[in-house]
C-alpha cells in the first residue's frame, strides 16, 4: 500500500461496511461503488473497496488500473493481504476480489485463522468498506451481503429490477435474518420517479415481509455517465457537474454525515470474521 493512502483520515473509529448489490444485473452497482468511493475519499474519508463480483470484476479498470494479485493469491500462493490491496487514489484502496472471495467461506480452520491474523494487522482506520457484489441470489452473493453492516440494494424503474430486488430482500431476510436494507434508485428520470420506485418496492415488502427499507437517494439516467464509462473514466472526473455526478456526491455526503454507530455490527475485523465464518 502506498503511503499516499495514509493521507488524511477522519478517524471515526469504526469502519462502516456497505454492500452494494442487486437482484438484476446491469443496474449500476459497480458504477455506484466506484463513484461513491471516489466522492467519499475526496471528502477526506478513508475508503476500502472490495471487488466481490467474480464474473465481472472491473473496479480496478474503472480506476485505470489492472490488478496483478487478488485474494486468490493470498489463499493459494502465499501472498499477504496487504500486498494485494491496491492504492488507487488518495484515501482510496481496493481489494481485487477474484475467485478467492468465495473460497473464504470454505477454508480449513488453520488457513482461516491465518487470514484473520493478517486482517488484524491491516490498518483499521478505514471509514468505509464498500463491497461490489455480483447480481442475484446466489449463495456467494448472499453471504457477502450478510457480512456487511448495511445492504444497499440498487434498483431501477425496470419492473424486473424491482421483482428481482424483492426476491433478493426476501431470501436475505429468510435465510440470513437480515431485516434492514437501504435502497438506491438508479437510472430514474427524476426524484419523483425515484420515490415512486421506492414506494412500489416498500409496499410489497411491507405486505409480505417483516423488513424495513430506507431510501438512500437516487441517481438519474444520464448519458454523460455512459460516455464516461466508455472512456473508462469516473463520472465525477469526466464532469462533476453531470446530473449523475451531482446526485452521487449528494448520496456520499449523506453517507458521510450518517454516523449511526449504534447500528454498526462491528468494524472491519468483524466483517472478515463473518466472511470466513467464525463470527
Ligand atoms: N445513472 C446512469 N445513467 C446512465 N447509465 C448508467 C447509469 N448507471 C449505470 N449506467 C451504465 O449502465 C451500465 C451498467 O453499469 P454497471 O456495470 O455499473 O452495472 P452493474 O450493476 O455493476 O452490472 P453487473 O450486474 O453486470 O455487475 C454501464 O454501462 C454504466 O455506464
Ligand atoms: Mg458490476
Amino acid at each position: 500500500m502506498s503511503s499516499s493512502s495514509q493521507a488524511t483520515s477522519s478517524k471515526s473509529g469504526v469502519t462502516r461496511s456497505i454492500s452494494i448489490t442487486s437482484g438484476k444485473g446491469g443496474v449500476g452497482k459497480s458504477t455506484m461503488v466506484a463513484n461513491l468511493a471516489a466522492a467519499l475519499s475526496r471528502s477526506g474519508r478513508r475508503v476500502l473497496m472490495l471487488d466481490g463480483d467474480l464474473g465481472m470484476a472491473n473496479l480496478d479498470i474503472m480506476f485505470g488500473r489492472r490488478a496483478q494479485q487478488t485474494i486468490h493469491q493470498v489463499l493459494f500462493d502465499g501472498a499477504r493481504i496487504e500486498e494485494v490491496i491496491m492504492n488507487v487514489a488518495p484515501n482510496l484502496d481496493l481489494i481485487p476480489g477474484g475467485s478467492g472471495i468465495y473460497e473464504l467461506q470454505r477454508l480449513p480452520p488453520a488457513l482461516r485463522q491465518g487470514i484473520l491474523d493478517q486482517v488484524s494487522d491491516l490498518p483499521d482506520d478505514y471509514d468505509f468498506l464498500l463491497i461490489d457484489t455480483a447480481p442475484g441470489i446466489d449463495d456467494n452473493v448472499l453471504y457477502l451481503n450478510a457480512a456487511a453492516n448495511e445492504i444497499m440494494v440498487v434498483v431501477t424503474p425496470d419492473p424486473s429490477s424491482l421483482t428481482d430486488a424483492y426476491s433478493l430482500i426476501k431470501v436475505l431476510n429468510q435465510r440470513h435474518r437480515e431485516n434492514k436494507f437501504s435502497i438506491l434508485c438508479n437510472m430514474v428520470r427524476d426524484d419523483r420517479e425515484a420515490m415512486a420506485v421506492f414506494q412500489r418496492l416498500s409496499e410489497v415488502a411491507d405486505r409480505f415481509l417483516c423488513v424495513s427499507l430506507t431510501y438512500r437517494g437516487f441517481v438519474p439516467m444520464d448519458s454523460g455517465l455512459n460516455k464516461a464509462t466508455k472512456l473508462q473514466q469516473l463520472a465525477l472526473d469526466f464532469n462533476p457537474r453531470l446530473p449523475a455526478s451531482i446526485s452521487i456526491q449528494q448520496i456520499a455526503k449523506k453517507l458521510s454525515g450518517f454516523e449511526n454507530v449504534q447500528e454498526v455490527k462491528g468494524g472491519i475485523q468483524f466483517f472478515w470474521q463473518q466472511l470466513v465464518g467464525v463470527a
